[in-house]
């Protein structure tokens, strides 16, 4: 019998995962909830918000659903994956106490000090005056600082302070004014690294790992990484500065250990781990952990990814990742994000999207703002799509990207113009 999956969430990410997951030749039927115009082609999309963990269960329950793949966060620290294996469920993702990785930022620094796997120095307050003094112990040697919030906050919890000044200003948001509310109830003060940014992504049944792929994103809204963060503007796959002697020192000295560790503390960890890391001198360090797929790292990863998607999934869900490999296609994979006029700050909607008929077969585009209305696609979101292009390398990936993406056209479009331009340099 074909296999019934219900993947969680509306993003490009969601759309990517029923993507890959549609070319299983297991699965028979998607569900997404809510879903959005482009998973609509490949799915059937429910009504149920992303957040709506109760309904999630029992339209599960009721439609005979095999596996419940979760996208976003959210319903994950809220305890989708528990109530979920409560009720006899499978579902992949770490469940609330596993999902601290990436919920609580104070949890991962003292768990990563107490099993000596690399990241920045660094200390925890709940005092103006204490996280002040630490951060001057920075800015004295004239070092940049970093300031995060322990919680949640949309990307916008941490401050690279390039001074006394800018660090203790950002003190005084989050533990005085209270600027991120409970998230900012105990801040991370530590030191700034130096290097590449990379992020790495593995599956875990608990125990045992699979290595997917390493990714570079481009949090930045404009070229050159200028203006302020955003969702991701774009990301490619394999950067050249992640080598194999690099990936090796991530596994053993970084993904292994983590999940050794979260063993160890009895928050065994099933799902994606996605880390986000440094690349220094002195070897990778942990900058964050994330619970879930990055957005938009997995519409690049997917169309590269080999095999099948349910079953690894599943493997990984029954714990049984032991001698499981993934391959990913040699060559190049990128990924530039639409996004709407004035994004990241407020924006357009309601733009007509022309030109998707045009994109030549083997690019794929992955909706993520966007809504279908009287038969016209319209723009629903900051980021509207995300375009997709294999290449032999980076050189023609690039190419060939940008030549699909001046085929499609909204009012107020705009895109990063050098996404994995970095990796050329190399
Ligand atoms: P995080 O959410 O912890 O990954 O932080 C968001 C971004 O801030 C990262 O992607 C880095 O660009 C930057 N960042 C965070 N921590 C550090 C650090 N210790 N040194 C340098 N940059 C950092
Ligand atoms: N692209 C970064 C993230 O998904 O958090």
């Amino acid at each position: 019998m074909g296999k019934k999956v219900l993947v969680i969430g509306q993003g490009g990410r969601e759309h990517a995962l029923v993507w890959k997951l549609a070319q299983s030749p297991r699965v028979e039927k998607i569900y997404a909830a809510p879903g959005n115009p482009g998973i609509a082609k490949l799915a059937e999309c429910i009504a149920i918000s992303a957040g709506d963990v109760e309904q999630l269960l029992q339209f599960a329950r009721d439609n005979n659903i095999d596996l419940t793949v979760v996208g976003p966060e959210a319903p994950l620290m809220d305890g989708i994956v528990d109530r979920f294996q409560q009720a006899g469920l499978k579902i992949f993702g770490p469940t609330a106490r596993a999902a601290e990785l990436e919920g609580s930022k104070v949890f991962t620094k003292n768990l990563l000090k107490k099993y000596g796997i690399p990241t920045a120095e660094f200390e925890v307050f709940d005092e103006i005056e204490l996280a002040r003094n630490y951060a001057r112990f920075f800015t004295d040697q004239g070092k940049k600082v970093v300031i995060k919030v322990d919680g949640l906050a949309a990307g916008k919890g941490v401050i690279v302070a390039n001074d006394w000044e800018e660090a203790s200003q950002a003190i005084d948001s989050m533990l005085k004014e209270k600027s991120f509310g409970s998230a900012g109830n105990k801040i991370i003060v530590e030191e700034c690294l130096i290097g590449q940014e990379v992020s790495f992504f593995a599956i875990s049944d608990g125990e045992n790992i699979v290595s997917l792929v390493s990714a570079q994103d481009h949090k930045q809204v404009f070229d050159n990484d200028g203006g302020p963060n955003t969702g991701g503007m774009g990301a490619y796959i394999n950067p050249p500065v992640f080598t194999a002697e690099v990936k090796d020192q991530v596994i053993n000295q970084i993904i292994r250990p983590v999940i050794e560790a979260m063993r160890k503390e009895g928050r065994f960890y099933q799902g994606v781990l996605f880390a986000g890391l440094m690349l220094t001198d002195a070897g990778p360090k942990v900058l964050e952990f994330n619970a879930r797929f990055g957005d938009p790292e997995t519409q690049a990863i997917m169309p590269a990814l080999k095999g099948d998607l349910y079953t690894l999934f599943e493997t990984a869900v029954n714990g049984e990742l032991k001698d499981y490999e993934v391959a990913i296609n040699e060559g190049a994979s990128i990924c530039v994000v639409l996004a709407s006029k004035g994004y990241p700050g407020a924006y357009d909607k309601g733009k007509v999207i022309r030109g998707l008929e045009d994109v030549s077969r083997d690019t794929v585009i992955f909706h993520a703002g966007t809504v279908e209305k009287d038969d016209q696609l319209l723009t629903n979101g900051g980021r509207v799509l995300a375009v997709v292009v294999q290449g032999a390398n980076m050189a023609e990936a690039i190419n060939k990207v940008y030549n699909e993406v001046k085929k499609i056209h909204f009012n107020g479009m705009h895109f990063r113009t050098d996404i994995g331009r970095k990796a050329l340099k190399r």
